[in-house]
Parts: structure tokens; sequence; C-alpha cells
């Protein structure tokens, strides 16, 4: 049995003052517990959102980590200093940083091979265009993601990943892939890793796009659907919490 894991991703958002309230919001709820939760906050409150939530049944991640470990590699961030600030988790190849930092295959695979290496657990994100789902074209975009990581990192590496399916139409935009559209999409990344080779049964695949408190109770209850990555509404302590009692209800 999958463990529901439940991820906000805070992306370019927040301040000390702000981070603040919304942490001491989620403590408050005391998400954790029968599932896993964690936060992505920007690199430089990873400090700050770490000590707030030392003790507590959430979990720290980051949204991106260098390639390289150490050295001239000005405005990096290597995978050592994440898991130095007590990360468990890191997301890599998230759509944002495919299209607008021009991040390849081959860079994706490179950050999750350094991540694995330092002990990290990479959040491997993958998904569609509007256009390319209009296509027709959606699996053979997907898929392709999925097999050059597999053939990049070798079978025991990829299942330790957890993969995010975001279809790039549902981030930010409210439209939410519908519960069916998700579990065919699941179910195909998971059949594309069985395929390989991958020890696909155990491999945590979460959803991403537009996940509110509203459509989170179905998404979760598919088979093949293992939790949510959260943007906009992991912002909201009061959302966020309800996404994670919607896995918690799920998962119980
Ligand atoms: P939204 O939940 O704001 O659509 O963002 C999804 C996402 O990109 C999470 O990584």
């Amino acid at each position: 049995m999958r463990k529901k894991l439940v991820v906000g991703n805070w992306k370019m958002n927040g301040s000390r003052a702000q981070n603040e309230g919304l942490l001491s919001g989620l403590l408050e709820e005391d998400v954790g517990g029968r599932i896993d939760v964690a936060v992505c906050p920007p690199f430089p409150y990873l400090e700050q959102v770490g000590r707030a939530l030392a003790g507590a049944r959430i979990s720290l991640g980051a949204q991106n980590v260098s390639a390289f470990d150490a050295g001239a590699y000005t405005g990096e961030v290597s995978p050592s200093m994440l898991a130095d600030l007590g990360c468990d988790w890191v997301i890599v190849g998230h759509s944002e940083r495919r299209s607008l930092f021009g991040e390849t295959d081959e860079v994706v695979a490179a950050k999750l091979r350094a991540a694995l290496a330092a002990g990290l657990k990479p959040i491997l994100c993958v998904g569609e265009t509007l256009a390319q789902r209009e296509c027709g074209e959606a699996e053979v975009v997907v898929g392709a993601q999925v097999a050059s990581v597999v053939e990049a990192l070798g079978v025991a590496a990829a299942a330790e990943l957890v993969v995010a399916y975001e279809p790039v139409w549902a981030i930010g935009t409210g439209r939410v892939a519908s519960p069916d559209q998700a579990q065919a999409m699941h179910r195909f990344i998971r059949g594309r890793l069985e395929a390989a080779g991958v020890a696909a049964a155990g491999v945590r695949i979460l959803y991403g796009g537009s996940v509110s408190a509203e459509s989170a109770p179905t998404l979760f209850a598919q088979p093949d659907i293992d939790g949510g990555l959260v943007g906009g509404a992991s912002l909201v302590a009061a959302a966020f919490s309800e996404i994670c009692r919607a896995a918690a209800l799920v998962a119980a």
C-alpha cells in the first residue's frame, strides 16, 4: 500500500512574515500523520521553515537543486546544502523550470542523480502542454519524459523517485484535470515504469495542477493517484490543510 503524500510547492512566494503566518496555520491544523506532508519554500526561507517545522509532522523540501555538488557554480544550490538544511525532498524538472529556464531531460536526469546521491527524495515532474494534448500526443510526451529518466538513472534509482504528473494546461489555471483524465495518465505512467523494469507498484505518483479542497477528494480516490503537488492552494493554510485531510480520509 502506497502512503499518500501531499506536497506544497510555494513557488516564488512568501516573506519571513508571511511564512510565519502560513506555518502557524499549518501547525495548528496538525495535518501530517496518516499521510506524508511536505512543504517546499524558496531557498532563502528553508532554514526559517525548517526551524518552525522541528518536531512537526510536516517535512521540508526544496523546489530545485544543482546537478553539481560544490565549487564554482555561481548562484547554484547543491544537494548536500539542501540536506544540510534539513530537506528531505526536492522537486526536479517542474514545467516552469523546463519551459522558463531551459531544463532539458538530460539536465533533469543529472539533477535527480545528484539529489539521490545526497540522500534527498526527488519528486520528478512530468506533463504535457495543451497543444500536445490537443494533438493527441500527451502519452508520447509524458512517456518520453519518464523513459529518459529511467534510461539515465537505471531501474533501481528510478524506483526511489516520486513522480508528479502535472499537465501544463492545469497549472495555475484553475482548470484541473478530470479524475478520469488524471487516473488514465497515472496508470499509463505506472505501466511505462513497469514495462521498463522499475518496481512501479511502490512508486508514488502525485497529481499537480489546480488542486483545490474541492477537487482533491475525487482525485485522491483514484487508484493510481497517490497524493498531490499543490501550488496556489498551498499558500493558504486552511486550503492546504483541507487537501491533506482529503488525502488522509482516502488513506483511512
Ligand atoms: P497550482 O496548484 O497553482 O496549479 O500549481 C501546481 C504546481 O505547479 C505545483 O507544482
